[in-house]
């Protein structure tokens, strides 16, 4: 058996006995920012469809306890301390992903990083500087050491979280909506190069969702709640379940026509 087709069949047989039904069977996946709101809700979904997850993040307590979690109720998942924007970080979370699962077949590039919006002007060098390293350098670290894992099995499937403000300038920071419409032009970059050899590249946009980043600026912004929901059609803020619904759906095989398209999870902001 040549490295190309290593058998996911311990995968397989993993989340059959697990008693796990869904759309990520047998699939090994790697989440970052798994310590919390969407990437932490990614864990879940993915668990529940069957993936066997190596979750990412800098927070290990938190890892920890979501780690042990899903292991509680029946799942497959191990997590690395990793900062995206370190690239020898992100080289061993993807080890650790083929060491323990024999594999790697699908990633969430989720981590993310929102300065406090202000104005351009009043924004210190640093804002740039972390919003830069953490939202398109650590999704180029991600990706580079994902593809040349997937490689090495014949495909996978990657999804890169982008935002509404990738798409539009919506009210947050420059950094940050420079950041994300950054993502999806790698997004594009890689699904063209990599189609070929098997892996499908997409990015997801989502709108205003309840975490931990969204939840601080509103904070300190009370009347942005507002602003937000009339100018969407649904005029809610988000689960982080119902984002990592469409990430799951793009890492699966039922995607599997879906190459280079950002996916709006918005509730229709971005109709208007
Ligand atoms: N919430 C929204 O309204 C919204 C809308 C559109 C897009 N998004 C995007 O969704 C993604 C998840 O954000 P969220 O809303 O779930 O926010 P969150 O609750 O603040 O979670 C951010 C996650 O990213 C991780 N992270 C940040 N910097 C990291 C780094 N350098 N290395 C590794 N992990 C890092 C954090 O973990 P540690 O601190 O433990 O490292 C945390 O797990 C982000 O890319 C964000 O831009 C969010």
């Amino acid at each position: 058996m040549t490295a190309w087709f290593q058998p996911a069949y311990p995968l397989l047989l993993s989340a059959f006995m697990s008693g796990d039904i869904g759309v990520l069977i047998g699939k090994s996946a790697l989440i970052t920012g798994a310590s919390a709101g969407i990437g932490a809700a990614a864990a879940r979904v993915f668990c529940r469809e069957g993936a066997a997850v190596t979750l990412v993040a800098r927070r290990e307590a938190q890892l920890a306890a979501l780690t042990e979690e899903l292991r509680a109720a029946g799942h497959r998942a191990q997590y690395v301390v990793a900062d995206v924007a370190k690239s020898e970080d992100v080289a061993r979370a993807v080890a650790a992903a083929v060491d323990t699962y024999g594999r790697l077949d699908a990633a969430f590039n989720n981590a993310g990083y929102g300065v406090e919006p202000k104005p351009m002007h009043l924004l210190d060098e640093d804002a740039y500087d972390t919003t830069m390293d953490t939202n398109v350098r650590g999704v180029w670290n991600c990706m580079r050491h994902e593809i040349r894992a997937m490689l090495l099995t014949g495909g996978g499937a990657i999804v890169n979280n982008s935002s509404t403000a990738g798409l539009v300038a919506t009210p947050v920071s420059a950094p940050y909506i420079a950041s994300k419409h950054a993502v999806i032009g790698m997004t594009k970059a890689a699904a063209t190069e990599y189609a070929p050899h098997g892996i499908r590249v997409n990015a997801i946009a989502p709108g205003s969702t309840r975490s931990e980043m969204i939840d601080t600026w509103l904070k300190s912004n009370p009347e942005m709640e507002d602003v937000l929901l009339q100018a969407a059609p649904l005029p809610r803020i988000a689960d982080p379940a119902e984002i990592a619904e469409a990430a799951v759906w793009l890492c699966s095989d039922r995607a599997s026509f879906v190459v280079g398209t950002t996916l709006s999870v918005d509730g229709g902001w971005t109709t208007r």
